[in-house]
């Protein structure tokens, strides 16, 4: 099991699901599934603020993550449909670190995580992997990189799927659920003692990828 955990932007999707498929594991994106349940939050206009109903709403959302080689992306079925191309909307963007604060939230989440991690071989990406999922990875990683480069990343991200955004905009918002990610009381963005840093802010994600799996190669033979 490999966990890779960082802030928003640091690349972390992107690398670990190269890392993934170099290693043949699976690539499991949690961001996705927090991103799943903010959409059908949204849908159906539950209170964001109210725990016992969220919780009560996830009990009853079943999210499936299936690794989709020709777009690089996890496909994510929420409720049987095909949700991938909605999960990286400005709304989810903004609602999704609210929604994933909440303890009942995340325990929920978190059990489901553990079962799919279950039979090793996965790359799992997120911000309390290594710190609380999969407490006993054999390797973790922990990626950031500055705020304006992690903002610029999101940038072209979004101005490839079509949203016209603002760079400053996206900075505020990328700061904004920093904060949110790591202060929360339960589970918060933290690397893990013994986590590997990897500082990517002047990095190409080809050298990030061969530096980590130089590194799981020499850790897993
Ligand atoms: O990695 P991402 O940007 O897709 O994550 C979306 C949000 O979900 C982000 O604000 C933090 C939250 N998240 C979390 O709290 N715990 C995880 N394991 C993964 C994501």
């Amino acid at each position: 099991m490999i966990a890779v955990d960082g802030p928003a932007g640091a690349g972390k999707s992107t690398v670990a699901r190269k890392l993934a498929a170099c290693l043949s594991f699976l690539y499991l994106d949690t961001g996705a599934m927090y991103r799943a349940f903010a959409l059908k939050a949204l849908r159906e206009g539950v209170d964001l603020r109210d725990e016992q109903a969220l919780a009560e709403l996830l009990a009853d959302t079943k999210i499936e993550l299936y690794p989709m080689a020709s777009k690089g992306l996890v496909q994510v079925i929420l409720d049987g449909n095909d949700v991938t191309a909605l999960l990286r909307t400005p709304q989810v963007n903004a609602t999704v670190a609210q929604v994933a604060g909440f303890a009942s939230v995340r325990s929920d989440m978190v059990t489901r995580q553990r079962e799919m991690a279950r039979l090793g071989g996965v790359v799992m990406d997120g911000r309390d992997i290594g710190t609380f999922v999969l407490p006993h990875a054999e390797i973790k990683f922990f990626l950031t990189a500055s705020l304006d480069a992690r903002a610029h990343r999101r940038y072209h991200e979004l101005q490839q799927l079509g949203f016209d955004v603002s760079i400053d905009r996206i900075r505020e918002e990328i700061a904004h659920r920093d904060m949110l990610d790591s202060s929360r009381p339960y589970a918060p963005l933290l690397q893990a003692r013994d986590a590997i840093l990897v500082d990517t802010t002047d990095m190409e994600v080809e050298e990030v990828v061969a530096h980590m799996l130089a590194i799981c190669r020499h850790r897993l033979d």
